[in-house]
């Protein structure tokens, strides 16, 4: 009996002029964890949909257990027990957990018992897995977090044996992530074979038994976790040495005129009585667990939500925007927490996507100046490394890191007053990451005042002047300088004296 589960010979997939995945050789052996790691664009995930059936190959062979396979969708994947857990979510937010759960499969036991027999299934499965999510719950009425668990509870009532997790961790928190972890884990202890990707390279190095490096749609190398560590890793990635840390930071200076004030914004619900200010030049993050109101209080700056109370100040005029266009137009620019729901229009094109909120700015007598706008775009695109074969490509056509740095490359189409990042870095490689830092602290530079929300312990204490912590829809704590640590941030978002037994990893709550 081999232990090899999942063998690519010479696998290659092109889309257009694009060579996605170049003469790919991969064993995958059962049971193990198998990461992926690359930049963005590397080919990680149409690999990942190459073993779940969604793209077929256009050279080379997929075997399973030794034996040639032909993909030709996902549900004949399936049928081998292959499938995926893409990079963005697929579940149907109106239908309940356990209808997600079950959506497809074939009952054939008749409508009376039919309710019952799953949910009994249902219950078995919660059992097995060690996976809890509220079964009649509304799947919209669920955190990222617990949707990525039915998103595994769904791959198991299928009785997957491989599962390739795209991303799994990207919007999870610490508590969540450390939970995905455990479920990897287990789901491998019991032979499932788990395929992942990530550009959390400390969570490769703990989670993995082996790791394939890939770069520009090729394997660069596999071999054992233990065998790699973070440079090794990044330098197999990118083809050079390079360290991802921090631009250094100006000191804010402290009589730099004040480009935001909020006092006693509240929404029912959401947030209370915030108050705070940003400075031009200053970076100011906003920290703080999964639910704590961050991502509520920049919406309702940006216009997204609507406030119940309180006051909203911008270069010393009152802002009361209703929509994201009346922030814009007043000088924020901002990139948004979920690019699909809020940020992109996937079937447009790069360019489209970036001058869209900034059309009336690029026409003259009603036109607009095609040209500029290519230009602009173009050169926006260049700047902070967006990866595609023309500006002229639609949004989805870009691997998932790009299509971020699409949204990063429309922040900057004019130098705003304030820009509201909520997670900049999500989902973007190591090397995008320090480019988008650098694009941040310059932006400071020039006197932008910026406020950023991020999971990233480390990104909110390499950028930040001042860090503000939230915890249950109030600001509770203000640190800045030497009083900003990863300690002193998790302890006021905890509401603890010392938090760092209850934090595992060096990753915040989202
Ligand atoms: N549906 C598609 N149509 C056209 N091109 C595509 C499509 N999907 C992926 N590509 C291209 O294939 C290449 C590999 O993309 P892929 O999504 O596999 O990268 P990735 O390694 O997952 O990157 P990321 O870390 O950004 O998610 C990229 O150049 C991307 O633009
Ligand atoms: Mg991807």
């Amino acid at each position: 009996m081999t232990d090899t589960h999942l063998e690519l010979q010479g696998g290659t997939k092109r889309f257009g002029a694009t060579v996605a995945l170049s003469d790919v050789d991969l064993v995958v052996r059962r049971g193990s964890v198998h990461a992926l790691v690359g930049e963005n664009g590397a080919g990680k995930s149409t690999l990942g949909k190459v073993v779940a059936g969604v793209h077929t190959l256009d050279a080379g062979q997929l075997l399973v257990e030794g034996r040639p396979v032909e993909l030709r969708s996902p549900r004949q994947a399936l049928g081998l027990g292959l499938t995926i857990i893409a990079q963005e979510l697929s579940l149907v937010p109106e239908r309940s957990v356990v209808e997600n759960v079950f959506l497809g499969l074939e009952d054939h036991s008749g409508p009376w018992v039919r309710r019952s027999a799953i949910r009994r299934r249902f219950d078995e499965l919660v059992r097995s897995s060690g996976i809890a999510v509220p079964a009649d719950a509304l799947v919209s009425s669920l955190t990222v977090g617990q949707q990525q668990k039915v998103e595994i509870l769904r791959a198991l009532a299928r009785r997957a044996q491989v599962v390739v997790m795209d991303e799994p961790t990207a919007r999870l928190g610490a508590g969540e992530t450390e939970a995905l972890r455990s479920t990897v884990r287990r789901l491998a202890a019991a032979g499932t074979t788990v395929v992942f990707v990530s550009h959390f390279l400390d969570e490769v190095l703990s989670l993995a038994d082996t790791i394939t490096v890939m770069r520009d749609g090729r394997v660069v190398r596999t071999g054992p976790a233990s065998a790699e560590d973070h440079r090794s890793l990044i330098e197999g990635m990118t083809g050079r040495t390079m360290d991802a840390s921090f631009p250094d930071r100006l000191p804010a200076p402290a009589d730099a005129r004040e480009v935001l004030r909020v006092e006693g914004l509240s929404r029912r619900g959401s947030f209370e009585d915030v108050s705070f200010s940003v400075r031009a030049g200053e970076v100011v993050a906003l920290a703080g667990l999964v639910g704590a109101g961050r991502s509520e209080v920049v919406r309702a700056l940006y216009g997204a939500d609507r406030a119940d109370a309180g006051t909203v100040t911008l270069d010393g005029r009152v802002l009361r925007a209703k929509n994201p266009a009346q922030a814009i137009a007043r000088g924020i620019s901002m990139i948004p927490e979920s690019r699909k729901d809020q940020g992109l229009l996937m079937g447009r094109s790069v360019r489209e996507n970036v001058s869209l909120p900034f059309l009336r700015g690029l026409s003259r007598g009603g036109l607009v100046q095609r040209g500029q706008e290519r230009r602009q775009t173009g050169q926006l695109a260049r700047d902070v490394g967006v990866k595609t074969a023309s500006s002229e490509s639609p949004v989805l056509a870009l691997s998932g890191g790009n299509q971020q740095k699409v949204l990063f490359a429309r922040s900057l189409m004019r130098t705003p007053s304030l820009l509201i990042a909520d997670e900049p870095t999500r989902g973007v490689d190591v090397g995008a990451k320090r480019t988008i830092y650098d694009l941040i602290a310059d932006l400071a530079a020039q006197g932008v005042a910026v406020l950023m929300v991020s999971s990233e312990l480390e990104e909110v204490l390499g950028l930040a002047h001042r860090v503000l912590v939230m915890r249950g829809g109030r600001l509770v704590s203000e640190l800045a300088g030497d009083a900003a640590t990863e300690d002193s941030i998790m302890a006021a978002a905890f509401g603890t004296r010392t938090a760092s037994a209850a934090v595992p990893e060096s990753r915040g709550e989202h």
